[in-house]
C-alpha cells in the first residue's frame, strides 16, 4: 500500500515509517518539523535501505494537501501529526484545538476530495479523564477532567464518529495509545524532547546520561501499593505493530473502531525506575516531591478489544523498553 503519515519524523511517526516500509508499504511523510528533525527520516531510511519521501509542510495547509494528493496515489492515512504537550495545552488551549482539531479538519476534507477514506488516528487514554473502574475499557465515558490536550482528541474522535455515520464508506481506527516509550532496537531512532522533558521515561534517561541532576518523582503518597503513579507503558515498536494490525484490519471492515493500545499491565514509577537501574546497571538519582497537578494515581488500559479485533498483543518487556531507550540515548549523545 502507500501510506501517508502524517507526523512521520516524530517519535512514534518515524517508528511508523520503518516498520511500514519493512511491511513492504510505500511510505510518504508530511511533516512541519515543529517538534522534530529531518534527520529522524535519514535514519528511518538507514534502518531499512528504503527512501522516505517527504513533504514538508503543514496539515492544515488546504493547498498542500491537495497537491499531495493529486501527486501521490495514497490508500491509506497515518495521522500522526499534532501537538501534545498537556501542560502547554492549559496555557495555549486555542494552539491545540488549532493544530490538532484543524489538522484533522483540512486532513478529512483532503482525504474526501481525493477519494481516501481509510485513516489511523492516533488518539489517547487521556480521553477518558480520571478512570472511573480499571482497567480501562473503550466503553469508559469521555470524562471533561482531562486537559485541552486531550479535549482536542476528544473533539476529533466524536467528529469522526460522525462521519463515519454519515458516510459509511469510510474506515477509520481510532487508536488510544497508553504510555509509549522505548527506541528502535538499533538506537537510531527515538523520542528526542525539545528542550525539558514532561514524560517519565525521557527525563529518567537524561538523568542516567548525566544531562540532568536528579528526577523529581511526582507524588509519594497516592494510594498504589508504593505510592507512586500506575501507568501502561508500552514499547513504541509494538504500538506501530499495533497500527499495522490495524490498517489491516480496515482493509476487511468498514466504519469506525476505537481500540486501546496499551500493554494490560500496570507499573508505578519506582518500578520503571529500578528496572531502568537495573538494566543500565547503574543508579539513578530521584526525589520523591509533591504530586503534578493533573495527574491520576492509575491508568492501566483493558487490551481484549485489540486482542480480539486486530489479532495483536504487544508483545516486549519492561527490560527491553529501558534497554532500548538507554541504546537511542548514548547513540544520540554519542556516548
Ligand atoms: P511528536 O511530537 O514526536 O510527533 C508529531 C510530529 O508531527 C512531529 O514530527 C511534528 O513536527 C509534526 N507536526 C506537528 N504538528 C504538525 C502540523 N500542524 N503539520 C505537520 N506536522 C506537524 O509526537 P508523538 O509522540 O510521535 O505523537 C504522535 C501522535 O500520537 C500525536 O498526535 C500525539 O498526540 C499522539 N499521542 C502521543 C502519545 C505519547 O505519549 N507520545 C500518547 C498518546 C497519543
Ligand atoms: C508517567 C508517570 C507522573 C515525569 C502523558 C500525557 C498523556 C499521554 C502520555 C499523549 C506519572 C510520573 C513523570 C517526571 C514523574 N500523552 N512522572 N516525574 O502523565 O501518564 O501521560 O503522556 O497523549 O496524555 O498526559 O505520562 O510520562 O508524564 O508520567 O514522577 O518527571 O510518571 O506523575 O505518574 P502521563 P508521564
Amino acid at each position: 500500500m502507500k501510506i501517508l503519515v502524517t507526523g512521520g519524523a516524530g517519535y512514534i511517526g518515524s517508528h511508523a515509517c520503518v516498520s511500514l516500509s519493512q511491511g513492504g508499504h510505500e511510505v510518504i511523510v508530511l511533516d512541519n518539523f515543529c517538534n522534530s528533525y529531518p534527520e529522524a527520516l535519514c535514519a528511518t531510511s538507514q534502518i531499512t535501505g528504503h527512501p522516505v519521501v517527504l513533504v514538508e509542510g503543514d496539515v492544515r495547509d488546504t493547498k498542500l494537501l491537495k497537491q499531495l494528493f493529486d501527486t501521490y496515489t495514497i490508500d491509506a492515512v497515518l495521522h500522526f501529526a499534532g501537538l501534545k504537550a498537556v501542560g502547554e495545552s492549559v496555557s495555549k488551549p486555542l494552539k491545540y484545538f488549532d493544530s490538532n482539531v484543524g489538522g484533522m479538519i483540512a486532513l478529512l476534507g483532503a482525504m474526501e476530495g481525493a477519494g481516501v477514506h481509510t485513516l489511523v488516528f492516533s488518539s489517547s487514554a487521556t480521553v477518558y479523564g480520571s478512570p472511573q473502574k480499571l482497567p480501562l475499557t473503550e466503553a469508559h465515558p469521555f470524562l471533561s477532567d482531562t486537559s485541552p490536550y486531550g479535549h482536542s482528541k476528544q473533539i476529533i474522535e466524536r467528529m469522526l464518529a460522525d462521519l463515519a455515520v454519515a458516510n459509511p464508506i469510510w474506515r477509520i481506527a481510532c487508536l488510544r495509545y497508553f504510555n509509549p516509550v522505548g527506541a528502535h532496537e538499533t538506537g537510531l531512532i527515538g523520542e528526542k524532547p525539545l528542550g525539558v522533558p514532561n514524560n517519565l521515561m525521557p527525563y529518567l534517561a537524561d538523568v542516567a546520561i548525566g544531562r540532568r541532576k536528579r528526577l523529581a518523582v511526582f507524588g509519594g503518597d497516592y494510594p498504589t501499593h508504593d505510592g507512586t503513579g500506575i501507568r501502561d507503558y508500552i514499547h513504541v515498536m509494538d504500538l506501530v505493530e499495533g497500527h499495522i494490525a490495524a490498517l489491516y484490519y480496515l482493509q476487511k471492515q468498514m466504519g469506525l473502531v476505537t481500540v486501546n493500545l496499551g500493554v494490560g499491565r500496570g507499573l508505578s514509577v519506582l518500578e520503571l525506575i529500578r528496572t531502568f537501574e537495573k538494566t543500565i546497571n547503574k543508579c539513578v538519582p530521584y526525589d520523591i516531591v509533591d504530586r503534578r497537578v493533573g495527574d491520576v494515581a492509575e491508568c492501566w488500559a483493558d487490551v481484549t478489544k485489540s486482542a480480539n479485533l486486530f489479532g495483536w498483543k504487544a508483545k516486549r518487556s519492561v527490560e527491553q523498553m529501558c534497554r532500548d531507550t538507554w541504546r537511542w540515548v548514548r547513540k544520540s549523545n554519542k556516548i
